[in-house]
């Protein structure tokens, strides 16, 4: 299913990532897509926020892939820049210490990434408002029960 959502500053994406993340189970997978500077660690933050995680999310571009601890029993966060990689499937030669298969796996991309590693992902398309610099528009498709917790 597909829901369009439209935030209008970035705490407003972060509350829009939090709803998502308190919507998570162990072994989901998030990819981010939208150009730079398009919103995606800006959503990350707030998702993070609800995982209870340790550390502050910060863009990965550096390291490909940072690895969050949940202070809680919860699952843990991945948090992957694509930006360098071809296929989802680098991230499984990229010596993580998580199990990606119970955490939460997200993924910040731009364009032309292969999803060879996870069946069903939440794909999140952040666009710019041609009208209004801090508005966001939102493409959302996943399952019928996280569009209906996101709504
Ligand atoms: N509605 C909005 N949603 C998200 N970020 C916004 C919004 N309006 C303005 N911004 C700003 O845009 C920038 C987004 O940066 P970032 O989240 O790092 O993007 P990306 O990870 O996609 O490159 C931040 O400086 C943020 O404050
Ligand atoms: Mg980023």
């Amino acid at each position: 299913m597909t829901l369009n959502i439209i935030t209008s500053n970035a705490a407003e994406t972060k509350a829009l990532g939090k709803k998502l993340g308190a919507l998570l189970k162990a072994g989901d997978c998030v990819l981010l897509a939208g150009e730079l500077g398009a919103g995606k660690t800006t959503f990350t933050q707030g998702l993070a926020s609800a995982l209870k995680i340790k550390g502050d999310v910060t863009s990965p571009t550096f390291v490909i892939a940072r690895e969050h601890k949940s202070l809680t029993d919860g699952p843990n966060l991945v948090h992957v820049d694509a930006y360098r990689l071809n296929t989802l499937a680098e991230i499984s030669q990229l010596d993580l210490v998580t199990d990606i298969e119970t955490a939460i796996l997200v993924v910040e991309w731009g364009k032309g990434l292969v999803n060879d590693l996870v069946a069903e992902p939440i794909q999140i398309t952040i666009d710019h408002n041609v009208d209004d610099e801090n508005k966001r528009e939102f493409t959302i498709n996943a399952s019928a029960a996280i569009i209906e917790g996101l709504s």
